[in-house]
């Protein structure tokens, strides 16, 4: 009889740990905490030139040619959507933050845009 209730046990404690190994987030999802998260978006070109044409253009140029700001004709070859989100989000040096103007969902579908720029 104890011997099952001991086997019991032991096969309870491998379950919850096998459940644990995949729940706990892995040391990449750790070291991801400080960077902002991207929220996944489907691209739509119309709403990225609109964001772009009102937010970008002053500093990127209106070809994105590049003005006070350097050109972004073709970042997406140097830069992943990810990393461009980042820089969107946050800023960098004398590009402005638009973490209090956009909305995420819209700095991603510009990232997205922009990364397919090569
Ligand atoms: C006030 C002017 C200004 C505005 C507005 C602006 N930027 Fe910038 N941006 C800059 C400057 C200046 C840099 C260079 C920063 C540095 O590296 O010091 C830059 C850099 C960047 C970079 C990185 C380029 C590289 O080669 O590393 C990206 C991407 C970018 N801007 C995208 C955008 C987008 C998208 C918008 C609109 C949502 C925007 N910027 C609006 C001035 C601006």
């Amino acid at each position: 009889m104890q011997k099952w209730i001991m086997s019991g046990l032991f096969i309870v404690a491998c379950g919850l740990a096998v459940v644990l190994m995949f729940s706990l987030p892995g040391k990449e999802e750790v070291a991801q905490e400080n960077k902002p998260q991207m929220p996944e978006v489907t691209l739509s070109a119309e709403q990225a030139e609109t964001i772009v044409a009102n937010n970008c253009i002053s500093c990127h140029g209106d070809q994105l040619q590049g003005n006070v700001g350097p050109n972004l004709q073709k970042i997406g070859a140097e830069l992943s959507a990810e990393q461009l989100y980042g820089i969107i989000t946050k800023g960098n040096g004398n590009m402005p933050s638009f973490k209090d103007k956009l909305k995420e969902e819209e700095i991603a579908n510009v990232a997205l845009w922009l990364a397919e720029k090569k």
